[in-house]
């Protein structure tokens, strides 16, 4: 089993316009296959799901579909919260949350604050993310230690440059599902997902279910992960 499932949930607005409805329906009916997702991650055990929401690119669509879908974080927010809750799911944010909508940005804090003592899932929720900004980020943490004298730049490492990511505290993902069978990783996680298993999947994002992702871990399943070496090594034998 992935102990950490990375998934770019794309499609939602094909998913509308094939059925002749505004792609703003296409999102919302993305919400349900998010809960079913993250619910059945969770009855597996598995360890982490990140999924990417909104990426640092998608501010330059529409205003309308950019306000309806911080207005549809908020909501789905305010609502799931106590489920969440009482699922003991530890939920984050990941990204640039500082320019969202201020009313969105008090229910992420309030949300991380109170499941951030729970035991199940980690659930990340990439909102205004861009792997690119994020390694930026690092790189200019690192360099304002280094200029403080609090840090050499000679020891900066692997595990030191990670440390600055917003993944910080998380394993990289075994897995990475893409729907609407794009075949590209569109910033998403790009120091992350070096050694990811790339499962591409034509479902669109509001038709993902549960025999979906199981038929994903199937494949996961099957894939011989070596590493650069020459013997296949299984998740549990990595260190992190
Ligand atoms: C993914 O679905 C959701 C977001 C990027 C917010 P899209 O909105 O990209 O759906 P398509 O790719 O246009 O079908
Ligand atoms: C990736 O989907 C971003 C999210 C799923 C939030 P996009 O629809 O924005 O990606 P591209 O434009 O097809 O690469
Ligand atoms: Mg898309």
């Amino acid at each position: 089993m992935p102990a950490h499932i990375a998934v770019i949930m794309d499609g939602n607005g094909r998913w509308a316009e094939a059925r002749g409805l505004p792609r703003m329906m296409g999102h919302r009916a993305g919400v349900e296959a998010l809960k079913t997702t993250l619910r059945f991650c969770s009855d597996l055990g598995i360890g982490a799901l990140t999924v990417y929401a909104f990426s640092t690119e998608n501010w330059s669509r529409p205003q309308d579909e950019v306000n309806f879908l911080m207005a549809l974080f908020e909501r789905v927010l305010q609502r799931e919260l106590e489920a969440l809750q009482q699922e003991k799911v530890r939920i984050n944010f990941l990204g640039g949350l500082e320019v969202l909508p201020e009313r969105l940005r008090e229910l992420i804090k309030e949300a991380t604050k109170l499941t951030a003592g729970n035991s199940g899932i980690h659930f990340n929720v990439c909102t205004n993310y861009g792997g690119r900004r994020e390694l930026v980020l690092a790189a200019q943490k690192l360099a304002e230690r280094s200029v403080k004298g609090e840090l050499d730049p000679s020891v900066i490492d692997e595990n030191i440059f990670a440390a600055e990511l917003f993944t910080a505290s998380e394993v990289d993902p075994d897995l990475l599902i893409r729907t609407s069978g794009e075949r590209r990783i569109s910033n998403f996680l790009l120091w992350q997902l070096a050694y990811a298993e790339i499962y591409v999947t034509d479902a669109l994002w509001p038709d993902f279910d549960s025999s979906e992702l199981l038929q994903a871990l199937i494949d996961y399943q099957s894939r011989c992960r070596r590493f650069g070496g020459l013997e296949p090594i299984t998740s549990d034998h990595l260190g992190s």
